[in-house]
């Protein structure tokens, strides 16, 4: 049964969204109010408020409160409420597919996949939280030390939990935010991107309705120079898990002071792709990891290395399939599967690391040409150092190419990125696949397959800029949100 949604916002066109405070939606006092637009057709898709900082304060405060009685809740209905919470995001995939469409411009199937993807998430989630246990040490097994002392190391909640999740995933990367904090027992106040706040809204109503506790849920919008910095300052505020550029997470570093960091950052994914490989599996893998969402992906393929023996080759076969799989178009429409790039200036931004390219000798493979926000699938080969486009993070449909004389000299480069999230290796042999993963310094390697985040479970971080912390794999995200607290106990036995 679909869900109504229209306690949110004023029912007006375009809707007027309200913040959610307390365990309920609350109009803001504020005169600042933000226009979403969407990124295919400039429409507005609602209007949300830059809350006030007493209103941001309310949400901290709210958090506050109702941290300790719902850590104090037994573990299982914490369990059993996040469980309603991914059967109402399962009921509602379509509902939040069409408004990520919209919102983000993200194509039909990965809109959907998003939708889905996050309710599987947070089942699984609330179950890894639900075996949170701590650690028993003996003190017999020390040196020296007579069997008189039993400490018991539980993991509790850190606090309160500000959750910053990206506008490209307003749903699924705002869920383990939510999840991995609230399962342990924290609190969460989540200040959405504003591209993408709509989207995250809405998940946010599914958890009212699922049955949150007032307090337990809290969710501001507004911009990061308001809103953002008053909270990420927050003395009441234990702990920051964001997604979002390294700039970005710098500056909150900064400002943050005394309080847990997780940060989930940018990335220059390189796809090494060496002559003995599967060349098919290689093109359609580095195909879909480098344009799906249009490269909007921070663990998008950046960067693809071929050794020079297969270099034309395999050039062209890339292009091939990237031209076939990747057409241009509206992403509400399931046949166009790559939509617009967010907002002008990103576009810009791409076309701006194109030009630089060409004009220091690369070749156009593919694509190139751009109206406003729509850009075709676009590939430079023969890329070389002196180029932006080596080193900089597009976030859009353009990847380039570049030749090597082996693996140690796409390792090489691969690892003077100032970022480490993830890469990909391409190869048949063995020996190769776990020499390249060995020395490559990023997060997590794929061989034989696309970069990606998932599956949601696995663990997920990014090395040098790329990140702080796990921020994915419910395992290990749970216990970044979480810390020891030991209790020994001295016996006489
Ligand atoms: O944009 C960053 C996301 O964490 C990438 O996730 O690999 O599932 O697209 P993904």
């Amino acid at each position: 049964m679909m869900t109504n949604f229209n306690e949110l916002h004023n029912n007006q066109n375009p809707p007027v969204y309200k913040f959610f405070v307390d365990g309920a939606w609350q109009i803001s006092k504020t005169d600042h109010y933000l226009e979403i637009h969407s990124p295919i057709d400039n429409s507005i898709v609602g209007v949300v408020p830059s809350v006030t900082k007493e209103e941001a304060e309310m949400a901290v405060e709210s958090s506050r409160n109702a941290q300790k009685p719902w850590e104090n809740l037994p573990i299982y209905q914490r369990v059993d409420l996040l469980h309603k919470a991914a059967s109402l995001i399962k009921e509602n995939a379509d509902y939040l597919r069409d408004l990520i469409i919209l919102e983000i411009g993200k194509p039909f199937s990965e809109a959907e996949e998003e939708a889905l993807r996050t309710a599987d998430l947070i089942d699984y989630y609330a179950e890894e939280g639900r075996r949170l246990v701590g650690d028993v040490w003996d003190s017999s097994a020390y040196p020296g030390t007579k069997r008189n002392k039993i400490a018991i190391a539980r993991r509790v909640p850190l606090g309160v939990v500000l959750a910053i999740p990206p506008f490209n995933y307003p749903v699924n990367e705002g869920a383990p935010k939510i999840v991995g904090a609230l399962v342990s027992g924290n609190t969460v106040v989540l200040k959405p991107s504003t591209q993408g706040a709509i989207s995250s809204l809405h998940m946010i109503e599914l958890f009212r309705q699922a049955g949150i506790p007032a307090g337990v849920l809290n969710c501001v919008t507004g911009k990061g120079e308001d809103v953002g910095d008053f909270l990420v300052t927050h003395k009441q505020v234990d702990a920051i898990n964001l997604t979002g550029s390294y700039e970005t997470a710098e500056i909150v570093a900064k400002k943050a002071g005394m309080k847990k960091l997780l940060f989930g950052l940018s990335g220059k994914d390189a796809s090494i792709v060496l002559a003995d490989c599967d060349q098919d599996l290689a093109a359609e893998e580095i195909a879909k990891g480098s344009f799906s969402y249009g490269g909007q992906r921070c663990t998008g393929i950046k960067r693809v290395m071929v050794e020079e023996k297969i270099y034309s080759e395999f050039l062209k076969k890339l292009s091939s399939v990237i031209h076939k799989k990747f057409v241009l178009g509206d992403p509400r429409i399931k046949e166009y599967t790559l939509g617009p790039i967010i907002d002008d200036k990103a576009a810009q931004y791409v076309e701006e690391l194109l030009d630089d390219a060409l004009n220091l000798g690369a070749t156009l493979a593919l694509g190139g040409k751009r109206e406003g926000r729509f850009m075709e699938a676009t590939i430079v080969s023969d890329v070389t150092k002196k180029m932006r486009l080596a080193w900089e993070e597009p976030f859009g449909p353009i990847l380039p190419v570049m030749k090597v004389k082996d693996w140690q000299e796409a390792v090489g480069l691969a690892n003077q990125s100032e970022y480490g999230l993830q890469s990909s290796v391409f190869t048949k042999s063995l020996d190769s696949a776990w020499a390249v993963a060995n020395a490559l310094e990023v997060g997590s390697i794929q061989i034989n397959g696309k970069d990606a985040r998932g599956p949601d479970h696995f663990p997920f971080t990014g090395f040098k800029n790329s990140g702080l912390g796990m921020v994915q794999g419910a395992k290990y995200l749970i216990g970044e949100l979480t810390r020891y607290k030991t209790i020994v106990m001295n016996t006489k036995g």
